[in-house]
């Protein structure tokens, strides 16, 4: 895993602090947010670093055995390297090696073009539709990834 797991030192929580009021301003994640959900058992945050700094988050939670992505954000100059890609891996890879999620879900604003190529190229597969499911009336498109292992042991 390239990415690190957030513990919640107060280095990473100073880190956390400093993106959320750069890159986070007008987002529904701003630090507290993050320490809130992060007090929910299963719940876990990776990030990547460049330099010094955060460059990308990746929030989710794991109840049964099924991983929720909540959250998926790469700094907007570092876009376009593969960096959300990264995360995203390493969100599943953590899902499924400490928390033996089969499966994992997203919603995501049927706007939102390059996250859904994202998700779709990583073999993610649209589920449902939730309908006005955003504050400003926008519908959610629901993905849904089954694990390649759990594909496996159901075939055996
Ligand atoms: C969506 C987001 C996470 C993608 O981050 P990123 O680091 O640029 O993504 P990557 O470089 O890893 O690209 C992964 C895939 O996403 C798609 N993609 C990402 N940016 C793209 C762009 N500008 N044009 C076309 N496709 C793009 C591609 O399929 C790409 O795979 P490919 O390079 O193999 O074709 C980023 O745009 C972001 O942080 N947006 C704001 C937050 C958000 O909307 N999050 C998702 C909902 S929670």
């Amino acid at each position: 895993m390239n990415s690190l797991l957030y513990s919640g030192s107060p280095e990473e929580k100073k880190a956390l602090n400093v993106f959320c009021d750069t890159w986070l301003e007008n987002s529904f994640w701003p630090f507290k947010e993050f320490e809130l959900s992060l007090k929910i058992p299963g719940t876990f945050l990776l990030y990547t670093l460049d330099v010094d700094n955060l460059s990308g988050l990746a929030l989710g939670r794991v109840s049964g055995d099924v991983s929720e992505l909540f959250f998926i954000f790469s700094r907007p100059d570092l876009r376009g390297r593969g960096l959300a890609k990264k995360l995203l891996i390493d969100f599943e890879a953590h899902s499924l090696s400490s928390y033996d999620a089969l499966s994992t879900m997203l919603e995501v604003r049927p706007t939102n073009v390059y996250a859904i190529r994202l998700y779709e190229s990583q073999g993610y597969h649209l589920i449902g539709r939730r309908k006005r499911y955003y504050q400003d009336g926008e519908d959610a498109l629901i993905y849904e990834k089954i694990f390649a292992s759990t594909v496996e042991k159901s075939e055996t």
